[in-house]
């Protein structure tokens, strides 16, 4: 078998890239470890920056975002339980996110893959990557006991943090920057109705909380929780309770309570792997990077990565100039670490840390009470949470 583009893992990263390159008629085949039930069930994030739905509608693929999706113009903070608003869009010039849960996009994609009729290999076992570093490279695999092998021209490592592409650049290339948090975040599910229209970001002294949602009836809330927390420790109740108090009276007058559906802990990291490109391997969302979920940059960061990479692969094939491929490291890392530091940033200034003393505590006290007067400091986390521009080409 032979493709010119080789897409690792079908995750948003893999997916979003293997329709752009379908949209500039570039070959290309997604090999995925898992089926496509696996991939859409998983649970994460649902807050689109502006720069992913406009390609969602690029890729003509927003049909559903458009009836669905939840324009958010502005978000909440709270400090000690006191909310205050930061008009997102009066302070960007007119820029909103859009509420809609990647659960969501994936469907969206897979639906649309399948009626393009994009190439998707789906339980594809011992996936193995080799001559990356000559001009033959190629991707083998297990399927149904026998070994498949398809060459190509590049490949792309689309297959998240825990994938086989990070692995086959050489040690003493690829450099690692890590900070693990100390905490997680118990995220919870429920078909009740949000509590606000819009998020609320609670920084709280017995921790971070966050009111999110997925519909109109369906709300998605976290509280942070030590990280040797079991998720049967945490019933319904508990969780409700233990969500009000931080989240303050005022806003806590508003939640429904109900069954949850779906509740799990999942730990906070930051990562970055760099180079993103090894010979013809390039790297593209988590399995380059991954920030902690607050302020919900995951999917966003994967669709700028292979946005800037399909415009360095249309640039090989359309103009037979190696500019952008050569680029696209850079191009990339420039965007990631801003992205890298500002989940850094609202990680550190709403979370409680185990190591906090009173200093610490009042400078974030201050942070926030900065953040709640100034309009300049607004503006700063505005323009970071709707989305910053793609980095020049
Ligand atoms: N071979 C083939 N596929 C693999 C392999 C492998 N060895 N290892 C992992 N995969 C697949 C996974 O099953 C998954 O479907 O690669 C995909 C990677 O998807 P994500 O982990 O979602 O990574 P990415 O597409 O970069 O998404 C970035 O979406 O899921 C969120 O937390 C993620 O917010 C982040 C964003
Ligand atoms: C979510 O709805 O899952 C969500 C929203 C905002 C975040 C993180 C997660 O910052």
């Amino acid at each position: 078998m032979r493709t010119r583009v080789a897409i690792v893992g079908a995750g948003p990263a893999g997916m979003f890239l293997a329709h752009l390159l379908h949209l500039e008629g570039i070959d290309a085949t997604v090999i995925e470890r898992r089926d496509r039930a696996y991939v859409e069930g998983r649970v994460r994030a649902g807050v689109l920056e502006q720069g992913t739905v406009a390609l969602m509608h690029r890729l003509g693929v927003a049909d559903r975002l458009m009836r669905e999706g939840l324009v958010h113009g502005g978000t909440n903070v709270a400090l000690d339980g006191k909310l205050f608003r930061i008009d997102m869009a009066a302070l960007t010039g007119g820029s909103t996110v859009t509420v809609y849960g990647q659960q969501e996009v994936m469907r969206d994609l897979f639906d649309a893959a399948e009626a393009r009729g994009l190439s998707i290999v789906w339980d594809a076992s011992d996936v193995a990557l080799s001559g990356i570093d000559g001009d033959r490279p190629h991707v083998t695999w297990r399927r149904d006991g026998v070994t498949q092998q398809l060459d190509c021209d590049f490949v792309v490592g689309c297959d998240g943090y825990h994938g086989v592409s990070r692995a086959a650049i050489p040690r003493d290339v690829l450099r690692v920057f890590e900070r693990v948090y100390p905490f997680g975040w118990l995220g919870v599910l429920a078909d009740v109705p949000p509590a606000e229209h819009e998020l609320i970001y609670a920084n709280h002294e017995r921790g971070f909380a966050l009111a999110s949602m997925r519909s109109p009836t369906r709300s998605r809330y976290y509280i942070q929780c030590a990280l040797d927390e079991e998720v049967a420790d945490w019933s319904d109740d508990r969780f409700w309770d233990e969500l009000c108090l931080r989240l303050g009276p005022d806003a806590a007058a508003k939640v429904t309570r109900g069954p949850s559906f779906e509740k799990s802990i999942a730990p906070l990291r930051s990562f970055v792997a760099e180079p993103m490109r090894w010979g013809r391997l390039f790297l593209a969302g988590d399995a380059a990077h991954i920030v902690p979920p607050t302020g919900a940059k995951g999917m966003n960061l994967a669709v700028s990565d292979v946005t800037m990479l399909s415009q360095a692969l249309t640039e090989h094939y359309r103009e037979r100039s190696d500019a952008g491929i050569d680029h696209y490291s850079a191009r990339a890392l420039a965007r990631v670490w801003k992205a890298e530091r500002f989940s850094w940033w609202f990680t550190s200034v709403t979370h409680r840390f185990p190591t906090m003393d009173g200093f610490d505590r009042r400078i974030q006290m201050a942070e926030l009470d900065y953040l709640r007067g100034s309009l300049a400091a607004q503006r700063a986390l505005a323009e970071n949470y709707v989305g910053l521009p793609l980095e020049a080409a």
